[in-house]
């Protein structure tokens, strides 16, 4: 089957040899933290410093961390791949972009920026958040928060990776367990669209059967592979 648009969906797995915990580890908390206690609009309402914190931590972990050779892998099929390409992340790390992805939608927000619920923009933003924390166009005090989507709260973007989704012929979902909806699903949308569909992960993902192939491995290893197969198979036609 000749191959012409893409659409790769990547989860914490991806970044998990870069150092950044995934979240449905074995003690099934986040952390350290319940989801209902960090990942929520309720948990922000009750206790914002408490969030803040949690993300703060998450925020300045990045400085720590490097892109891997998954990311730089799918950074090289985006600067190559002559047809669309869609790359989706469920992560709120900066890996891809630093990585060089530039055809890239964070559909849970991102940890490098803010929003304000004053004057709903969203910005660029470094460092620690708190309670007086400013937006810098309306300067309210108070009402800037991470631009993260939390539990109970529409993910980015749905048009773009709806209408992506409809067009492409492959769905690549690269280190996501498929416990989230909607990406747990955009595999079935894919799917009934007429595009393959592969999973590379280290285990088989909640959605597995959807799948017509599921590679189980490293992301580190197995992606870069995969990007080699498909930048030849392209030279070769
Ligand atoms: N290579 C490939 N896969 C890996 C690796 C690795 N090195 N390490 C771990 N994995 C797999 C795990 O086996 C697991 O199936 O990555 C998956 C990570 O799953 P989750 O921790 O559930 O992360 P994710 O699917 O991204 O979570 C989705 O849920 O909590 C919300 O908003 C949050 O974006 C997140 C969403």
């Amino acid at each position: 089957m000749e191959v012409r648009n893409i659409v790769i969906l990547t989860g914490a797995g991806v970044s998990a040899e870069s150092g950044l915990a995934t979240f449905r580890g074995p003690d099934g908390l986040w952390e350290g933290h319940r989801v209902e206690d960090v990942c929520t609009p309720e948990a922000f309402a009750r206790d914002p410093a408490l969030v803040h914190q949690f993300y703060d931590a998450r925020r300045a972990r990045l400085a720590e961390v490097e892109p891997n050779s998954a990311h730089h892998a799918l950074a090289r099929l985006d600067a190559e791949w002559p047809g669309e390409l869609l790359l989706v992340t469920q992560n709120v790390d900066d890996l891809h972009e630093r990585a060089g992805s530039a055809r890239l939608i964070h559909m849970h927000g991102e940890l490098t920026s803010g929003w304000c619920l004053a004057c709903n923009n969203r910005f660029p933003w470094a460092g620690e958040m708190n309670a007086s924390s400013s937006c810098p166009t309306c300067t309210a005090p108070g009402m800037v928060r991470p631009d993260i989507v939390w539990f109970g709260e529409m993910p980015y973007a749905m048009e773009r990776i709806e209408e992506a989704l409809q067009r492409c012929d492959l769905f690549v979902s690269i280190g996501t367990s498929g416990a989230v909806y909607p990406a747990a699903g955009f595999v079935q949308t894919a799917r009934y669209r007429g595009a393959r569909t592969l999973e590379m992960n280290l285990e088989p993902s909640q959605g597995s059967y959807f799948f017509h192939e599921s590679r189980i491995g490293r992301a580190g290893i197995l992606v870069p592979a995969w990007v080699d197969e498909m930048l030849a198979a392209q030279s070769a036609q």
